[in-house]
């Protein structure tokens, strides 16, 4: 873990080199949330890239082109246009953006326009190579530009020609200020943390975390497991979890992770009680039991309030916190307490605050408490593999210092 961190933390950044009179090209993750209308829900990602394409603004560079995806469109689907969020960006930048629906364009287009210009990129998820990390696709990607800034930490996970395969061609490349933020960020909570340090991980499945329960046993002093991911826990030291979500097959492993946890000394607190229903709908009939007394035919979806009382000391007790998972069904109001609860008892400390990105910052941003966390990651998987301890692909291929 903190090798895998500290590799990603020598990568050289926009602020190592000279950009002045130099063509960028931005890697962005500008995929947001947004309804039927086209209307943004939430624009973190828009707002976070804002500071590099400021930076290289004011630092000189000649044409800056920024380049996302959105979604994963199959094939040129309208409703995955990057030209729903042209007016945000505008508004966020106070600038205009030209906005250039194939790359084959850029270059006849760009030679016409003032050297400052902003240039958006159409969706680039449109070219069937990007996800292929295709060596033409990223070839020509490369050509257009003399350095290549990745600020899509939202998507450097992946492997695709914009984020991976263009490093193979550009002169230079090297990390933007939201891709720098993020990891020292992830830093300074798992490779230099005050201890004590607490994990709360929630979510599903454990089927999608056990990288992450496996890997985080050297960091963390303490370990929350709530979510439906619990009930696997819950079942497997001998619990009646009626009809919640449980993996069955992974009761042997949740005891080993268990067993695995005691041997290093971090401590695991599970749900003592229990939010059930007869039915995942608003306003259904729910109750509130300790774990043993599931009733018959109900399922959990939420931690009681004597769990959160309990987690609430942990939290209180903690100097680091790491977040991911919600740890109920937070999307539907009745069994949304134990999150939001949680969130309130976290933003009332002092500690640094780590928020994993996707469902969590989402159901945190939904209790109100998005401004009292330390820090909320733009990526949900990212974040998830990087507490895994994977060297994420993007910074991979990025120029050293
Ligand atoms: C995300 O939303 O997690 C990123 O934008 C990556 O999107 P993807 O999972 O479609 O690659």
């Amino acid at each position: 873990m903190l090798q895998s961190i500290e590799f990603m933390q020598n990568v050289k950044s926009l602020k190592d080199v000279n950009i002045e009179n130099k063509r960028l090209l931005i890697r962005v993750d500008f995929n947001v949330p947004m309804d039927s209308d086209f209307n943004i829900s939430d624009d973190a990602r828009i707002r976070e890239a804002i500071p590099t394409i400021n930076y290289c603004i004011d630092n000189g560079a000649e044409h800056i082109i920024l380049v996302s995806h959105l979604g994963r469109p199959k094939g040129k689907d309208y409703k995955y246009s990057l030209k729903h969020i042209i007016k945000r960006l505008e508004r966020l930048l106070d600038k205009s953006v030209v906005f250039i629906e194939r790359i084959e364009n850029l270059p006849s287009i760009i030679s016409t326009l003032d050297s400052k210009s902003i240039i958006l990129l159409e969706n680039i998820r449109y070219y069937e190579g990007e996800e292929k990390n295709d060596e033409g696709l990223s070839r020509q990607l490369a050509d257009i530009c003399d350095i290549f800034v990745n600020d899509a930490f939202g998507t450097s996970h992946r492997k695709h020609s914009s984020t991976y395969g263009i490093a193979r061609f550009a002169k230079e490349k090297v990390a933007g200020l939201l891709l720098k933020k993020e990891i020292d960020s992830f830093s300074k909570a798992l490779a230099s943390p005050i201890k004590p340090v607490l994990l709360i991980v929630g979510g599903s499945k454990v089927s999608s975390k056990l990288a992450l329960l496996n890997n985080i046993l050297d960091v963390v002093d303490k370990i929350i497991i709530g979510g439906a991911m619990s009930n696997t826990f819950l079942k497997a030291i001998g619990y009646d979890m009626q009809k919640s979500l449980v993996e069955d097959d992974l009761l042997d492993e949740a005891i080993r992770i268990l067993n695995h946890a005691k041997e290093k000394n971090v401590k695991i607190y599970l749900p003592v009680d229990v939010v059930s229903t007869d039915d995942v709908k608003e306003h259904n009939h729910i109750k509130i039991t300790p774990v043993q007394d599931v009733p018959k035919n109900y399922m959990v979806v939420d931690a009681g309030p004597a769990s959160i009382k309990l987690f609430a000391e942990v939290v209180r007790d903690s100097n680091t916190i790491i977040w991911n998972g919600p740890i109920g069904i937070y999307e539907i109001g009745q069994f949304s307490r134990g999150t939001f609860n949680l969130a309130h008892h976290i933003a009332d400390t002092y500690a640094f605050s780590l928020v994993g990105g996707g469902d969590t910052a989402d159901a945190v941003d939904k209790a109100g408490e998005i401004d009292n966390m330390s820090f909320v990651s733009t990526g949900g998987g990212a974040s998830l593999e990087l507490l895994e301890g994977k060297i994420l692909p993007a910074f991979e291929v990025l120029d050293k210092k």
